[in-house]
């Protein structure tokens, strides 16, 4: 029998900084401890995230989250077994700062240091809150990421599709902004579309009539600009009803491509055991009851995370870390920080690369 093992996870390629404890052994883990320190305020005056700002919240703030998760989980320092951090993909600053810090307190520990695959976190984390078995289908929808994962194993994964261009939550809050609609969008928008009519707008499905499971939103994004800027011409304005209208076209419009192209995934993957999803966008009502729907037909279950580890969160790279330590696997100090790191390293390269870092 395992004994349980103790895990310090930090998080910190994107926007947050993340620190949690989380404990484990053979069977099932539990969170102990999970603190998601946001910078929504400080990013807020430039309409997306800025790198370097990024990277130096995270450095100034992961002492803080560590002792903040250590304290919240009741456990010192000297009590944990290994830290797992995440050493990409993302921005390569705030990455850096995590890995830095990991293995500073490895070093000081002598603890066991292990670098966690951001993706593979979001990817393993319907394990961790549902214990679903392996293989499932993981859908990503943040505002970083957007793919179709099928999930065989703790460092198994296939990618069978994903977005060539925008990440959908990236689509949402350019869409907020450009209806005047605060941050982050995906909400605002979600909200205006409950008095919309998703049928007013003829907005367009990009690759539908492509086959796989490719996607892409940068050209929806582009459309809802247009609808804006001919209604502003032909009446110099919107209308709080015009508002709504574009934010139902849209939402529907991204709910449509995530539902078709999730049901294409999964007809393609015979023996799955559920279909999952995470990121930010999973949050959406309208696109969760489109994926349950998809999931029901295929005779799945629909498995959908709370939304704390939905999101980044340090909680499921403590968890990725623990898989990862039981499976033998540990870095050390030559641990690099990775810009880009792919799951699958056989797929092809997605292009693009939005505000929020790479998409691997
Ligand atoms: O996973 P997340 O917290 O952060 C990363 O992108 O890494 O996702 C944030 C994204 C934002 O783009 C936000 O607008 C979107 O998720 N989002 C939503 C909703 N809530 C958050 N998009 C659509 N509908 C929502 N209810
Ligand atoms: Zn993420």
């Amino acid at each position: 029998m395992t004994t349980a093992l103790t895990i310090l996870g930090l998080e910190s390629s994107c926007d947050d900084t993340a620190a949690a404890v989380l404990r484990g052994g053979a069977g099932a883990a539990a969170i102990l401890s999970s603190i998601v320190a946001g910078q929504t305020d400080l990013h807020a005056a430039f309409g997306g995230v800025v790198p370097e700002i990024a990277a130096r919240a995270h450095a100034e703030k992961l002492d803080l989250v560590v002792e903040q998760a250590l304290a919240a989980a009741d456990v010192t320092l000297s009590q944990i077994d290994a830290i797992a951090v995440t050493a990409g993909p993302g921005l390569i600053g705030g990455v850096l700062a995590g890995v830095m810090a990991a293995k500073g307190l490895a070093m000081g520990l002598g603890k066991p240091l292990i670098g966690v695959n951001h993706l593979a976190g979001h990817a393993l984390t319907p394990v961790l809150t549902d214990g679903l078995a392996f293989p499932y289908l993981m859908l990503l929808v943040s505002g970083g990421h957007c793919q179709f994962l099928r999930v065989d194993g703790p460092e198994a994964f296939t990618r069978l599709g994903g977005t060539i261009d925008d990440a959908p939550g990236e689509a949402f809050d350019k869409v907020a902004r450009l209806l005047g609609l605060s941050q982050p969008g995906g909400p605002a928008v979600e909200a205006a579309a409950l008095a919309g009519d998703a049928t007013r707008f003829d907005l367009p499905r990009p690759l539908l009539d492509r086959p796989g499971c490719d996607l892409s939103f940068s050209g929806l994004k582009t459309a809802a600009l247009r609808a804006r800027d001919d209604l502003v011409a032909a009446q110099g304005g919107l209308s709080a009803q015009d508002r709504a209208d574009l934010c139902a076209g849209f939402q529907e419009a991204v709910a449509d491509v995530l539902a078709i192209k999730s049901a294409r995934a999964l007809a393609g993957q015979p023996g799955l055991t559920g279909f999952a999803v995470a990121g930010g966008v999973a949050a959406n009502r309208i696109l969760r009851a489109r994926l349950m729907a998809v999931a029901a037909d295929a005779d799945l279950p629909f498995i959908a995370p709370p939304l704390a580890l939905c999101t980044d969160n340090a909680a499921m790279i403590a968890f990725a870390g623990l898989l990862a330590l039981q499976a033998g696997r540990t870095d050390d100090l030559t641990l690099s920080a990775r810009p880009r790191w792919p799951l699958d390293i056989e797929a092809a390269p997605l292009i693009g690369s939005g505000k929020k870092g790479a998409k691997a």
